[in-house]
């Protein structure tokens, strides 16, 4: 069973730039699903989908419901029909390592409804042939993973020093508790933006606190000019705080008798 981690907290805090970071050090193979309609995990890890003629889940819709309806009937299940298409068409393989689906922008007006049921259905069926299934959430919380999971091992909550970020932390188990999502492990993670002052407000928080994403020119660098954040320096400050931040979880969940990330 895959380690299911879901990365989340408001806009610009820093979500896709920890799940690109945290990719470099969770076991492999690993799947990486980017349910934010700006995109940007992809442009992250130096991943060109259009070069590889790979598409988001918006894109293919069409195809995707269509598959549905024609398997009702058939010895092939609309499930599996519609797996076939994403993993044909949607799939994003780097390596045997590292597997990228994207959501995408919904071209036509309304929820995300659709898309969000296909994602439902589909990936906690092909979670089973990875390691670590890892979700990039939109900022809005009324998308918070997108029911993609109703189970998740790790909420890795990254905040900003704000009062609004903080209380973005009670909304988030709110919303767990209205969409029936069951959690392991709730983790708060101070991004790059924190000073010591506010950090110790963390670290008298109820919750894990778990530490600080350290500031790093490199990460801003890379993502200007969209160099890949898989190529930053190890030794670069916000690698080596991922690494240790993933190593504490490692630990923590080890003495709750779980299988290490
Ligand atoms: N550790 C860091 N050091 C410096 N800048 C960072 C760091 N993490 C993120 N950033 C910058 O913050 C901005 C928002 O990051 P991003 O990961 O896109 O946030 P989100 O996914 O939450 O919207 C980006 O411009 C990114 O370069
Ligand atoms: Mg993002």
């Amino acid at each position: 069973m895959a380690e299911r981690i879901v990365s989340t907290g408001r806009g610009g805090t820093g979500k896709s730039t920890f799940v690109a970071l945290a990719s470099r050090y969770l076991r492999p193979p690993m799947l990486l699903v980017d349910l934010d309609p700006d995109e940007s995990l992809a442009d992250m890890l130096g991943f060109d989908l259009e070069k590889q003629g790979i598409s988001t889940i918006s894109d293919k819709l069409y195809d995707i419901l269509e598959a549905a309806k024609r398997g009702r009937p058939g010895p092939v299940s609309a499930l599996e029909r519609m797996s076939s298409i994403i993993k044909k068409d949607c799939l994003y393989r780097k390596n045997d390592t590292m597997d990228l689906i994207v959501l995408g922008t919904k071209l036509t007006k309304g929820c995300y409804c659709t898309p969000d049921d296909i994602l439902k259905a589909v990936i906690p069926k092909m979670a089973d042939r990875y390691s670590s299934v890892v979700i990039d959430s939109p900022a809005g919380l009324e998308h918070l993973n997108r029911k993609v999971f109703s189970e998740v091992d790790d909420f890795f909550i990254i905040l900003d020093p704000s009062s609004k970020s903080l209380q973005h932390v009670g909304r988030v188990k709110d919303i767990t508790r209205e969409l029936k999502i069951e959690y392991e492990n709730f983790y708060l993670l101070a991004n790059y933006r924190f000073d010591q002052g506010s950090q110790e407000y963390l670290e008298s928080s109820s919750e894990t606190f778990l530490g600080k994403i350290e500031s790093d020119p490199s990460v801003e660098e890379h993502n200007l000019i969209g160099k890949s954040l898989l190529e930053l320096p190890e030794d670069s400050p916000a690698c080596i705080s991922v690494k240790e931040l993933l190593e504490k979880v490692k630990l923590l969940n080890s003495g709750r008798g779980k299988r290490p990330l």
